[in-house]
């Protein structure tokens, strides 16, 4: 595990972007995972003034994210599929076909995470993958429980995540209640793992989960045997180690 701290979240967003870029250069035609929520919009800020200015070329990349809400039209403002849209892949040149989420409006849940596994397998797995951390140590939305799960499933969200996501609906009733997410297993796999982390609120999950026991408890801990993973947290995330 390397930690890279940083001043602050645009320092932070900065540093994140310079990884990804880097993943962009040496392998054009890379599987990137990637992740929504409110730590990565500055990143992908900074890829796409880097593409903007002729730095990057999406031309080739391939995208996997992590997960997606269950029962909510593709095209709600705070679908996963619209986030993305509107944070990055509007102003990317990544093909539109290159770009994969799990559909949250498949109502077969089994045959929908299958399908998702099998799509992650047949682009070789993922290259670097992008991750925030919930304030219960969740990753993607596989949230604490007594087992760690392998591949794609169907969560129910737990009242802190729908609590801590209803800032982005008009009210907690309108969050969904489910959602699709990639499992551990499969972002155990990802051959890198960059996780964003920034603000005095995370910083009691940052030390629980990067300076405590590896526990399903704390989605998080298992990346502390993940060989190639990378934290870029700004000083207040850290505050506490
Ligand atoms: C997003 C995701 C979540 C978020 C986490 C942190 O695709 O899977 O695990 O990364 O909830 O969210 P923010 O960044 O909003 O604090």
């Amino acid at each position: 595990m390397r930690i890279i701290r940083t001043k602050n979240y645009e320092d932070m967003s900065r540093k994140a972007a310079a990884i990804i870029a880097a993943q962009v250069i040496h392998k054009p035609d890379c599987v990137l995972g990637l992740a929504t929520g409110g730590t990565p919009v500055g990143t992908y800020k900074n890829l796409v003034a880097w593409y903007n200015a002729g730095d990057l070329d999406f031309a080739e990349v391939k995208t996997v994210n992590l997960d997606e809400y269950r029962n909510l039209p593709r095209e709600h403002q705070e679908s996963y599929w619209s986030f993305m849209h509107r944070n990055l892949f509007d102003h990317v040149n990544i093909p539109a076909d290159k770009i994969n989420l799990p559909n949250g409006n498949n109502q077969d849940a089994e045959a929908e995470c299958a399908a998702y596994d099998a799509v992650i397998a047949s682009l070789g797995g993922v290259d670097l993958q992008l991750l925030g951390i919930g304030h219960d140590g969740h990753i993607g939305f596989n949230e604490p429980s007594d087992a760690f799960d392998l591949g794609t499933h169907c969560v129910d969200l737990t009242d802190e995540t729908i609590e801590a996501n209803k800032r982005f609906f008009n009210s907690k009733d309108e969050v969904p209640r489910q959602a699709y997410t990639m499992g551990t297993g499969t972002i155990m796999n990802a051959r890198k793992v960059l996780m964003i982390v920034s603000g005095k609120d995370k910083a009691e999950i940052v030390k629980k989960a990067f300076f405590g026991p590896v526990t399903p408890q704390v989605p998080a801990s298992i990346l502390q045997m993940h060989p190639n993973f990378v934290l870029v947290a700004d000083e207040d995330a850290l505050s506490l180690v």
